[in-house]
């Protein structure tokens, strides 16, 4: 199979997630990469100088080390497939570097996002990230690590909704814990994703108010002036 005919094929969240990407990276790490489709399709665009594949199945990651031996040969192409659990995963003192972790949940993707700064705390990186939930506490954690955002989208598919986040080390703008850019109340689907976050934290609000309610008052926070009647009627009722 030759990878200059075959591109590779993405569906609309890993394809999304692709197009955020901004710059050139020495390394990109197609991190909990499974499929490792995002990680190949960054490979063929040369979006870095190398691709590091990283998930802990091991049949699935020898099924990918023969998929890549055959569409991108070492001899044009950059790329390691490290089969290991990625907090204990070593990383290169290389700049700048891009760390991908998506479709894992909210608190495990924390923990990652946690391991890796401890694991590089004196060298800026930048991660893209669209976790399966989780998001408010997953925004907190990033704050807390002096992360700054590039880019954010509200991704859906498959009638479930993803937050896109690109953040980086380097100067950008302020994280908000409950998104900022990525909010266009114009489009219905941003309308139901608004409404289906607060249904969960109210749920949440209702068993522990101490934690929740001011999560919920932050998110109604964001229910904009003309439509906020309108969109509060259908979040309400
Ligand atoms: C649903 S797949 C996500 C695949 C792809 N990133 C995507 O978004 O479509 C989640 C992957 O995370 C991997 N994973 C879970 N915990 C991990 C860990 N501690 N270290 C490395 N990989 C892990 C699993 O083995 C699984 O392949």
């Amino acid at each position: 199979m030759n990878s200059q005919r075959t591109a590779v094929k993405l569906g609309g969240r890993l394809s999304q997630l692709g197009n955020m990407l901004q710059q050139q990276y020495a390394i990109i790490w197609d991190c909990c990469c499974d499929h490792g489709l995002l990680g190949m399709s960054l490979l063929q665009r040369k979006q870095a100088d190398k691709v590091v594949f990283v998930d802990i199945l091991k049949p699935q990651m020898a099924l990918l080390e023969s998929e890549l031996q055959q569409r991108f040969p070492k001899s044009d192409y950059d790329w390691q497939v490290v089969c290991q659990d990625l907090r204990e995963v070593r990383l290169p003192p290389i700049k700048p570097q891009l760390f991908v972790i998506a479709g894992v949940g909210g608190n495990k993707t924390i923990e990652f996002i946690n391991s890796l700064c401890a694991g590089m705390p004196e060298l800026p990186f930048d991660l893209l990230l669209c976790s399966v939930h989780g998001n408010y506490a997953m925004r907190k954690a990033l704050m807390n690590q002096g992360f700054c955002l590039r880019q954010e989208q509200i991704i859906l598919e498959n009638k479930r909704f993803y937050e896109a986040i690109y953040v980086t080390k380097n100067a950008g703008e302020a994280i908000v814990a409950t998104g900022s850019d990525m909010w266009d109340f114009r489009q219905a689907h941003h309308q139901a994703y608004l409404q289906r976050t607060l249904q969960h934290y109210r749920k949440k609000a209702a068993a522990n108010s101490a934690e929740f309610r001011a999560v919920v008052d932050e998110y109604e926070r964001l229910l904009p002036g003309a439509l906020g009647s309108e969109i509060k009627d259908k979040v309400v009722g």
